[in-house]
């Protein structure tokens, strides 16, 4: 009696939570109105089967409880029509939650063919974004090529890379109302690029590209995220997507970069020698994942104008940035963390000679600055 009434309570709770549920879905901006359809044909699916099973559940108890007077349950483990039925109605229950799903995605995975091109780069833990130029092709890209001169690892040598615009930051823009075919890659471990609003995210598996497309149809500032847990810096990787018209899609656009731009840029770096050791290290010890040369924050601060200022820490006490303060955050990384950054900067091993080359190369880009 106590488990058919508790049984009881927790159906018309559930049901009850998901009215009042503070819990909604974002206001949709994008196309994929098809995606709700989906979620809301597998909720009512569910729903009915969970009610359906929990209120027989609820029925057999009380209707067939022990009554103390001789009482025999009827054995029938042979019952072809129950089966029948029960066969039935779970076939067309599975196939009512898998088709609408099948039939999207395939529409997902299908770009219109009048698309714009964006590539997603993640990295641990990061997003950078990439355009194709005015020649409207991607370069070749490959690992080996990643360097910090060139962390979206394009191929120096391929034509097509040259005119690229390349996005250093986590904010990409993007025209409204037109198709935008994503394609997604990661430099290290599984990412997924997701924006709420959009309807729309991927997986993204190191090794391959992966790819499907959506129409911004409200223009607005959104949060993406990353959907796949990737390490200890996996809730760093947040970034916008900007939505806004023809014109000033066009004009932010101009502002990027292009590669051949960056690499031009990159190739009048430090001369002193120390400081183009320190580069060597900064990329051969992964310093680069988090600290970038260009001004943009990454999981931790940008070394571009650092040397010299004064940073604050989290405890609000601060410090001028020299020698002394490097060394202490390399050789002690958690003692103190920069306010806005999270505590989860590594040890990274390092000689005294070491240090001060990198040192010198993060000093370097005070002068860039
Ligand atoms: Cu990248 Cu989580």
């Amino acid at each position: 009696m106590g488990i058919a009434v508790a049984l009881l309570v927790l159906v018309i709770g559930s049901v009850l939570f998901h009215w009042v549920s503070p819990w909604w879905t974002t206001p949709l901006a994008s196309n994929w109105k098809q995606m709700d359809h989906t979620l809301t044909i597998t909720l009512v699916i569910t729903g009915i089967f969970f009610v359906g099973i929990n209120l027989f559940v609820v029925y057999t108890l009380l209707r067939f409880r022990h009554r103390g007077n001789g009482q025999r349950a009827a054995y029938e483990p042979e019952n072809k029509k129950l089966e029948r039925w029960l066969i039935s109605v779970t076939t067309v229950g599975i196939v009512a939650l898998l088709a609408p799903g099948l039939v999207v995605y395939a529409d997902y995975l299908r770009p219109p063919s009048d698309s714009i091109v964006l590539e997603v780069l993640g990295q641990q833990w990061q997003w950078r974004f990439r355009f194709p130029g005015a020649g409207g092709k991607l370069g070749a890209s490959d690992p080996r090529f990643v360097s910090a001169a060139n962390p979206f690892g394009l191929d120096p040598k391929d034509p097509a890379s040259a005119d690229n615009i390349l996005v250093m930051g986590n904010e990409v823009h993007l025209p409204l109302n037109k198709p935008v075919k994503v394609l997604a890659r990661s430099h290290d471990v599984l990412h997924d690029f997701f924006v709420p609003p959009f309807r729309a995210r991927m997986n993204i598996v190191p090794g391959m590209v992966s790819s499907f497309w959506f129409t911004p149809t409200v223009a607005g500032r959104y949060e993406s995220m990353c959907a796949q847990l990737c390490g200890v810096g996996h809730p760093n990787m947040r970034g916008f997507v900007v939505v806004e018209d023809e014109a000033a899609f066009a004009a932010w656009l101009k502002a990027q970069p292009t590669f051949a731009a960056t690499m031009s840029a990159a190739s009048a770096g430090p001369t002193d020698p120390l400081a183009i050791k320190g580069r060597a290290l900064a990329q051969s010890k992964g310093c680069v994942a988090c600290h970038t040369m260009d001004g943009n924050p990454g999981a931790g601060p940008t070394w571009k104008g650092l040397y010299g200022k004064t940073e604050t820490f989290v405890d609000g006490s601060s410090a001028h940035v020299d020698d002394d303060f490097l060394r202490k955050e390399i050789r002690d990384p958690k003692a103190r963390t920069v306010k806005g950054f999270a505590p989860i900067m590594p040890v990274i091993e390092l000689s005294d000679d070491e240090l001060a080359a990198l040192s010198a190369y993060i000093k370097s880009g005070a002068a860039a600055s």
